[in-house]
């Protein structure tokens, strides 16, 4: 059979064989190349010693041997290869120092077909022009301007990387529209850049930089090509601004946000700080932006309905049990309230403070399996009766288990029973070992007990149950809590609730 002739020999040096034969197959199918592989650093030196090299992949985290060892080794050789370093996003930092080590290049993972060819041979050809050079006055310079290149392209894989970082802090999609335009604008270094949202045939700015805000019909030659491509679209200077209609002074970059295969939105960026055009590193870079900030986006949309959805159902549960017993569902009510007083007084972080707000209204969910005969008694109940009412924590633990959402609302379900000496249910755990929002729950949850109507006893008085409280405090409840509950009765005027029996 014909083959054509092999542009070099190729070492890829990975513990994922995944990685090693896609490595291997591309550049031996597409790029033409002979390869071969080893699965650590110690494996990849015995061939380099053993065999000629044009260039050599390397993973970083490997057994035995890892990539930091192994790239050292093979520059202490009598004639080095270039080392190829491969790495994820997240491990930028040991890509970097790698560099420093005498790493030419570096591929983050995932790989795209061309990326790894490209790459393969810019290196090879940069090495050539090197070795060159090399011999001859001014290898220097040459040296110079390609470490200056890959410096750049560090400094924006590096941007990228911590821009993606800011986007995952954003709250929700709201925060992210509104800071879209300002993270672009300081990546790509760009004067002018709007980012729309498109809603029923109208793109709507919802964050600008350098011009200002409006809303465009999404109609015309260019949204079409945009829409329906779902590519992104470069317009050159003096072309009319698909925008304004006036003649272009910098090119514009348009960048479709894609959900799923609907464009939702559209990046637009101008006016470049050199007043150059944009380089095919900078659209890759906008593009590999919007991307990033663009499945932000659809997740957070996802993680709405879907919690919403898991919201509306267990408030529809909390319903149920309300419709058998209706001092549940207000019980509910007021325990939050109190929690939530209790918790602001102690001055716990806010995001406690929400666990509190929905963990506190679904404490007693685990009461939808408990049986009527038993929930509902008017009299007192047997020690078996009182061995079913107790599995309600347990039982609500279980029900809310699945919804990973609600992991911290689950302590509160599962422990606003236990006491602080040890001696409650279902888990017996004592003082520190509770956590702090069910020992907040616990002290609420006693108060609106005690000062509500019950069919078999008589609601206790505001003052009686305080006094009841303090004289548990150290034994079943935290005395902290107890002190901070008893502190926003004093600052707030707060009803002695008397509930339906
Ligand atoms: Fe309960």
């Amino acid at each position: 059979m014909f083959e054509t002739e092999r542009k070099g020999r190729i070492l890829i040096v990975d513990d994922d064989p995944g990685v090693r034969e896609l490595l291997s197959q591309v550049l031996s199918e597409v790029g033409n190349y002979d390869t071969d592989m080893a699965a650590d650093g110690v494996e990849g030196l015995e061939r380099v010693r053993s065999n000629r090299y044009d260039v050599i992949f390397t993973d970083l985290t490997m057994p035995r041997m890892n990539g930091m060892d192994f790239l050292q080794k093979t520059r202490e050789m009598p004639s080095p290869v270039p080392v190829i370093i491969l790495t994820g996003v997240s491990s930028m930092e040991i890509a970097v120092s790698a560099m420093r080590k005498g790493a030419v290049d570096f591929l983050t993972k995932p790989f795209t077909l061309d990326k790894i060819v490209s790459t393969t041979e810019r290196v090879l050809g940069e090495w050539k022009l090197y070795g060159r050079l090399a011999s001859k006055q001014g290898s220097d310079v040459s040296l110079k301007i390609l470490n200056s290149e890959l410096f750049k392209r560090l400094q924006e894989i590096g941007s990228l990387h911590s821009i993606g970082l800011e986007v995952d802090r954003c709250h929700d999609n709201k925060e992210i529209y509104a800071r879209v335009a300002e993270m672009a604008a300081k990546l790509l270094a760009v004067q002018e850049v709007s980012f729309g949202i498109i809603e029923e045939g109208r793109l709507t700015i919802r964050s600008a930089v350098g011009i200002g805000q409006a809303t465009f019909s999404a109609a015309g030659p260019f949204f079409d090509a945009i829409l329906g491509a779902r590519k992104h679209v470069v317009v050159d200077v003096g072309k009319p601004n698909p925008y304004t209609g006036i003649p272009l002074m910098s090119q514009l970059l348009a960048i479709p946000f894609l959900a799923g295969n609907d464009v939702f939105g559209i990046l637009n960026l101008s006016g470049k700080a050199d007043g150059t055009a944009f380089t095919e590193e900078e659209v890759f870079i906008a593009i590999n932006l919007a991307k990033k900030i663009a499945s932000k986006i659809e997740n957070n949309a996802l993680y709405e309905v879907f919690f919403n959805n898991i919201v509306a159902t267990l408030k529809s549960l909390i319903t149920t049990v309300g419709v058998r017993d209706s001092y549940t569902k207000e019980h509910s009510e007021r325990v939050t309230m109190y929690a939530i007083r209790i918790a602001e007084t102690m001055g716990l972080p806010p995001d406690e403070i929400d666990t509190l707000r929905f963990g506190g209204y679904l404490h007693d969910i685990g009461k939808i399996g408990v049986r009527d005969t038993v929930l509902l008694k008017p009299g007192g109940l047997s020690d078996g009766e009182m061995q079913e009412i107790r599995l309600h924590s347990s039982i609500g633990d279980e029900i809310v288990k699945p919804i990973r959402f609600f992991d911290r609302e689950r302590k509160v379900i599962r422990h606003h029973h236990e006491r602080y000496d040890g001696g409650g249910y279902p888990d017996g755990v004592a003082r520190e070992e509770i956590p702090v929002i069910a020992r907040i729950l616990a002290v609420a949850d006693t108060y609106d007990a005690m000062t509500s109507h019950r069919p078999y006893r008589k609601a206790l008085s505001r003052e009686a149950a305080v006094a009841e409280l303090v004289r548990c405090a150290g034994s079943q409840f935290d005395p902290e809590m107890v002190k901070a509950f008893q502190e926003t009765l004093k600052e707030e005027e707060i009803p002695n609730v008397i509930g339906r029996g």
